[in-house]
């Protein structure tokens, strides 16, 4: 049914988020732990203690096996993910942003030769060669890390680019630099939760307790700053999406409990592990990664929320129609197409019997038309993870087809879920379908 890609129960844009918000942790740190690197680095000639370094070679290990082997996993995870859920979506973002991949890759290459001519150098180059490879890797990942935000924050905030289709209108769009800021902030913490826990494993317990201390710092100063960043970012935001993000109903009151829990435990733990830096374990420090990891989850499901109806906002809605014209890019919505040739035609591959609606394949039409429009955002089955169609058929009291009809003629007045688009007859099947869903 290409471009729809439904996943039975779980709902393909859940999918992203598992993947998406656990390539946070690898990729935040890839870009982060270099920095503590180079300074422990830096201390250790400076103050001549080479026993510093016993933690440098652990952390670098680290690094490379959680950033580069499961960061990459998870990395290539997303782009098959968000390529089969929304290939649309997908287009335009290559259309736009080719370039700005291509550089970020080049940042990308310079990190793993940097990241492997370091880990196999140690001793080997002198020690001001051997510094500047690290803060080789420490600019390059930071680089890419100023590339990929401008491409992620255009999707929520498209800014000048609607008028213009600029590449760099787009690109500083109003939410990149407090989201770059927040991002930069916040990666510092990530790193300093891995050096708590690598650190908890050294023997040599003069080396723990200055790795620890410094690491606490490092977290404390970054959780600060990155919440602050993350008030800036919030009210950042387009207009259109702040009112949205004031619907109670569409985010649940606790994922900013969450998000705001999380935060008040890592600030606990790193003023627990700044005062009694021997108190460090390594379960409680994975527990600490764990517990970041949910806030995470819950802060990225909160943007999602907030970007509804949209996948790029005011430009292509989250079922993948286009929603605007685009006249410096040559592109028009698709609405007015699909409203006069309906949508079971517009789309490429509905079977040829379902193309045309008649009083018998009504209700199988149906839910071809909700698996187009409605699957991005409500998984079909009443065992569904994400927004089940019954359910939510239920809760609008749907239990005729005149209700079902009406409900759908007024989709276009609900602020997060896109117009219907399609004939009079599509409505009227889809209202067959959704009515059959009550139960
Ligand atoms: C962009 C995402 C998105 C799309 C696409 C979408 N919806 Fe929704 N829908 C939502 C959200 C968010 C809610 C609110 C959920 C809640 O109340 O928990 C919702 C709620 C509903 C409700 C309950 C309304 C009420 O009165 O409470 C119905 C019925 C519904 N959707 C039907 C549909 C149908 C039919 C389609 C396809 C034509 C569709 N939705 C497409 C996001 C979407």
């Amino acid at each position: 049914m290409y471009p729809v890609w439904q996943l039975p129960v779980i709902g393909s844009a859940l999918v992203i988020a598992f993947i998406a918000s656990f390539h946070i942790l690898p990729s935040h740190l890839a870009t982060s732990a270099f920095w503590f690197n180079v300074y422990v680095e830096n201390k250790a000639y400076k103050q001549n203690r080479p026993e510093l370094l016993e933690f440098i070679k652990k952390y670098v290990l680290t690094i490379l096996i959680f950033s580069f082997v499961f960061g990459s996993l998870s990395g290539v995870g997303i782009w098959y993910s968000i390529t089969v859920s929304n290939p649309k979506g997908i287009s335009a973002l290559i259309h736009n942003y080719v370039w700005g991949w291509a550089t970020e890759w080049v940042f990308f290459v310079i990190e793993i030769v940097a990241i492997y001519v370091y880990y196999y150098t140690f001793d080997k180059v002198d020690k001001k060669t051997h510094l500047t490879i690290g803060l080789i890797y420490a600019i390059g990942s930071w680089i890419s890390m100023i590339i990929i935000t401008g491409i992620i924050a255009f999707m929520l905030s498209p800014g000048k680019w609607l008028k213009t289709g600029g590449f760099f209108d787009g690109f500083f769009n109003p939410t990149y630099v407090p989201q770059l800021l927040m991002r930069t902030s916040f990666m510092f913490a990530v790193a300093a939760l891995y050096a708590i826990v690598v650190a908890a494993t050294l023997k040599n317990k003069e080396v723990k307790s200055f790795i620890i201390r410094r690491a606490s710092l490092w977290g404390i100063a970054g959780t600060v700053s990155g919440s602050l960043f993350f008030i800036w970012y919030y009210k950042a935001l387009p207009k259109a999406a702040e009112e949205v993000s004031e619907m109670t109903a569409l985010i649940p009151k606790i994922l900013p409990h969450v998000v705001i829990g999380s935060l008040i435990v890592l600030m606990v733990w790193f003023v627990f592990t700044l005062i009694k830096p021997h108190g460090a374990r390594l379960v409680p420090g994975i527990l600490a990664i764990l517990i970041l990891l949910t806030g995470i989850f819950s802060a990225e499901s909160m943007r999602e929320r907030i970007r509804k109806p949209y996948v790029i906002d005011q430009y292509m809605y989250s079922n993948q129609i286009i929603s605007n014209d685009m006249i410096p890019k040559q592109v028009r919505s698709n609405l007015s197409d699909i409203d006069t040739q309906g949508i079971l035609r517009y789309s490429y591959f509905v079977p040829a019997g379902l193309q045309v609606i008649t009083d018998k394949n009504m209700q199988q039409a149906g839910q071809v038309i909700a698996e187009i429009e409605c699957s991005a955002c409500h998984t079909l089955q009443s065992n569904g993870w994400l927004r089940p169609l019954p359910d939510m058929v239920k809760k609008a009291g749907l239990s005729n087809v005149d209700d079902a009809e009406a409900l759908i003629g007024f989709l276009n007045s609900f602020p997060f879920m896109p117009p219907f688009a399609g004939t009079d007859m599509e409505k009227k099947a889809l209202a067959v379908y959704l009515v059959s869903l009550y139960k």
